[in-house]
């Protein structure tokens, strides 16, 4: 893909999936912002990278706010957004708390619109951009009810955001990864559903993969790889989608109903 003189903000692009994004989009011919809560691990990846990193807490509309000031004075535009920052707290529904709730909506739902907001406006006056959001495959999953009810808020705002932008010919898409084992935040909680199953690490890998039609762990590279495609010309008229990128897994995650009696 090429993407040479274009300049992709990626959130939450510091470690994880979103390095991943980034690393392939550097790849791929684009100036990368790092816009990460961690600072000092997000100048890491944008040295490495030979990108910029701004630290952004994408919580705070103000922080998101200086984050595409900032971009669009330095760098002269803004034409890709990649929401990718995002948290998970995985409980019970019955478990979870006031804070709770409100730390994972905060960061996913209210964080991806303040920066589509923002990024849109500067997308409008340009006439052009790609604007990604990274969400989850959407669905029943057992201690995950908080953390999919923000994923499918960005989904809901991904899909109205397509129609008003589309004029502007701003594209605006989701990607939801699979499951990522190893390597990731998420791989705490993977480790986590393992010793409530009472498995060991390799059977509960065992068991995952039996999930997992095409046998293997989605790793960051191939949200990557659909990142990249998304945002290229090859997708000019592709927006208001969602992007599976699971290996063919539909079912209900990696605890099984019953088996998630009992909390975390
Ligand atoms: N890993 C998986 O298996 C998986 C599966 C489906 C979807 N996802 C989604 O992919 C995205 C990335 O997940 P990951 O597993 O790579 O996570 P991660 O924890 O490895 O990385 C997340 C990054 O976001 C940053 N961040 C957190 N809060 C922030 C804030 N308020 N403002 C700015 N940056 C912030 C962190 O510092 C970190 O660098 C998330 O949206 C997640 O929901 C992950």
């Amino acid at each position: 893909m090429n993407l040479k003189g274009q300049v992709a903000v990626i959130t939450g692009g510091a470690a994880g999936i979103g390095k991943a994004i980034a690393t392939r989009l550097a790849h791929d011919g684009a100036s990368v912002v790092i816009a990460d809560i961690n600072a000092e691990l997000a100048e890491v990846t944008a040295t490495e990278l030979k990108g910029f990193g701004i630290q952004t807490d994408v919580t705070q509309s103000a922080s998101v706010n200086q984050l595409v000031e900032k971009v669009t004075t330095d760098l002269g535009r803004l034409d890709i957004l990649v929401n990718n920052a995002g948290i998970h707290i995985q409980k019970l529904a019955t478990d979870l708390s006031d804070d709770d709730w409100d730390a994972i909506q905060n960061t996913n739902a209210r964080g991806c619109f303040y920066a589509c907001r923002a990024a849109a406006r500067v997308m409008m006056a340009q006439d052009s951009g790609r604007i990604i959001n990274i969400i989850t495959r959407l669905g029943g999953n057992p201690f995950s009810s908080a953390y999919i009810a923000s994923k499918s808020a960005i989904w809901g705002l991904t899909q109205c955001l397509a129609l008003e932008l589309a004029p502007y010919n701003v594209t605006v898409n989701a990607v939801a990864p699979g499951h990522i084992g190893v390597g990731t935040g998420m791989e705490k909680w993977f480790r986590a559903k393992a010793e409530l199953l009472g498995q060991d690490w390799q059977t509960f890998e065992a068991n995952v993969l039996k999930t997992i039609p095409l046998g293997r762990w989605c790793s960051p590279e191939d949200v990557a790889a659909m990142v990249a495609f998304v945002v290229s010309d090859e997708a000019s008229f592709i927006t208001g989608e969602s992007f599976n990128v699971t290996g063919g897994w539909t079912g209900y995650g990696t605890t099984p109903p019953r088996q998630a009696k009992g909390s975390l």
